[in-house]
């Protein structure tokens, strides 16, 4: 905290002492892919933060540095409306907070601010980094407004509003990062259902750890990972108007479907057998052409198109969609069995769907890569109850369930196994034991003498 104050007072000159809020990175335990259908998620904070110093400009205008000179010096003049800067430019994750904010409370585009930035999370390793900034800088700039988040309704407001927010950066993320980095709970994972937005605090297990791994395999979101995670949505949106197709012809009523997880409550309340029967109807085949859905929806295909999947290439043998809805359909399934294995505190069956969720995103949802599958198995072969990849996939870290007593063991086989050769230069492995925190606030939380 005196570190990023005095880095703070460095590069901004003169005016008051600066505040300080921070926002934590998450993992996902379980529940990949889910949360833009509206199905559930199981995600914890991590004990790795963003940390931002800041003080209020009158002129309206937000100038960013970052302690990471990766991340070059950025400015923009506060309006009421913003326009996304070019892609990839960090400025982007503030904008999207400061215009959301703007919109949705009211903000006076009129005052601005300097901030600096400092973090100790890794970023593009599917810790969430972006969403912790976008948060980050919303709870500054709330801060500088004269604004304080009041009790838990206004975490979850925001939390709704930032996950829609950070749509500016062009990610069509669901909701789960900016739920978890606001909400959640220290020595807890959060259950998280969607529309309306519910957290449920599980205790985490006694006597074993959760254990992060990086692949080292960038999967930068706001770079050229996108395309492939906006893939996600842009085919569940397909699946869903097959499967309310399905629908209406079966109950014979012109029943809407907003998002795949209506199936599971409000007005339908499906089991998950009845779920998994209408979506084997309605996904009849493995692979799907565009035409083939247009015809099925009455559309032509480039309405289809339009509609739902913009450039997304089309791969000759069709889109595999009955894979992709049966990952929706267990993944559901799974999240629900692993919250109640928290609460039982069953770590094998818990480590069990871990797995089962890894190899239905590798094989089922195509979200997985070598280095993770890799590092997944060396992990299991080297004592973790469960090891799966965690959070967008196509590279970035796995979470690993071990025993507390054999975490020594664990961390030493992965770091021969799977790091053998890491360049010395650049550290100790990049894994490291995940303490769940609370959710962002202001101040920082302190840390254990030598952490
Ligand atoms: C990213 C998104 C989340 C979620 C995960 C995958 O982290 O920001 O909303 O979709 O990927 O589970």
């Amino acid at each position: 905290m005196e570190q990023v104050c005095a880095g703070f007072r460095a590069a901004f000159p003169g005016g008051d002492a600066p505040r300080v809020c921070r926002a934590p990175g998450r993992i996902n335990l379980i529940g990949e892919h889910t949360d833009y259908n509206g199905l559930p998620v199981l995600p914890m904070t991590v004990d790795r933060d963003i940390v931002l110093a800041f003080r209020e400009r009158p002129d309206g205008m937000i100038h960013l540095r970052n302690t990471d000179s990766a991340f070059p010096e950025v400015s923009f003049a506060n309006a009421a409306t913003l326009t996304p800067s070019a892609p990839g430019s960090w400025d982007n994750y503030c904008k999207a907070a400061v215009a959301a904010l703007n919109r949705a409370f009211g903000c006076d585009p009129r005052r601005g601010m300097d901030v600096l930035v400092a973090s100790d999370l890794p970023v593009a390793a599917g810790l969430a980094s972006s969403s912790a900034l976008v948060v980050a800088c919303a709870l500054a700039y709330l801060a500088v407004q004269d604004r304080d988040l009041d009790g838990n309704g206004d975490r979850l407001r925001l939390a709704e509003l930032l996950a829609d927010a950070e749509h500016f950066v062009g990610t069509r993320g669901g909701g789960m990062d900016q739920a978890v980095i606001l909400c959640g709970q220290a020595d807890h994972a959060c259950k998280i259902d969607f529309h309306p937005l519910r957290i449920e605090p599980a205790p985490l297990l006694p006597n074993h750890v959760v254990v992060v791994c990086d692949s080292t395999v960038k999967a930068e979101k706001g770079g050229a990972a996108r395309n492939r995670y906006n893939a996600g949505p842009r085919l569940c949106g397909v699946i869903r108007a097959l499967v309310e197709k399905q629908l209406q012809e079966e109950i014979d009523e012109d029943v809407a479907l907003e998002r795949l997880g209506d199936l599971f409550h409000g007005a339908l309340c499906l089991t998950v057998r009845e779920a998994r029967a209408l979506c084997a109807n309605a996904v009849p085949e493995p692979r799907v052409s565009l035409a083939a859905v247009a015809k099925r929806l009455g559309l032509r295909p480039d309405e289809a198109r339009a509609r739902w999947l913009d450039d997304l290439p089309e791969p000759p043998e069709g889109f595999p969609l009955q894979a992709m809805l049966r990952h929706q359909l267990t993944e559901y399934e799974r999240v629900e069995r692993a919250r109640d294995a928290l609460l039982a505190e069953d770590a094998e069956e818990l480590g069990r769907l871990m797995n089962a969720s890894h190899e239905s995103c590798a094989r089922d949802y195509g979200v997985s890569c070598p280095e993770l599958d890799r590092l997944v198995d060396i992990a299991r072969k080297a004592g973790a109850l469960g090891a799966r990849l965690t959070g967008a996939g196509f590279g970035g870290a796995t979470v690993n369930l071990v025993p507390a007593d054999r975490v020594e063991r664990f961390m030493d086989a992965v770091a021969r196994e799977y790091y053998r050769g890491f360049p010395k230069r650049q550290g100790p492995p990049p894994m490291f034991v995940a303490r769940a925190v609370n959710g962002a606030g202001m101040g920082t939380i302190p840390r254990p003498a030598g952490a």
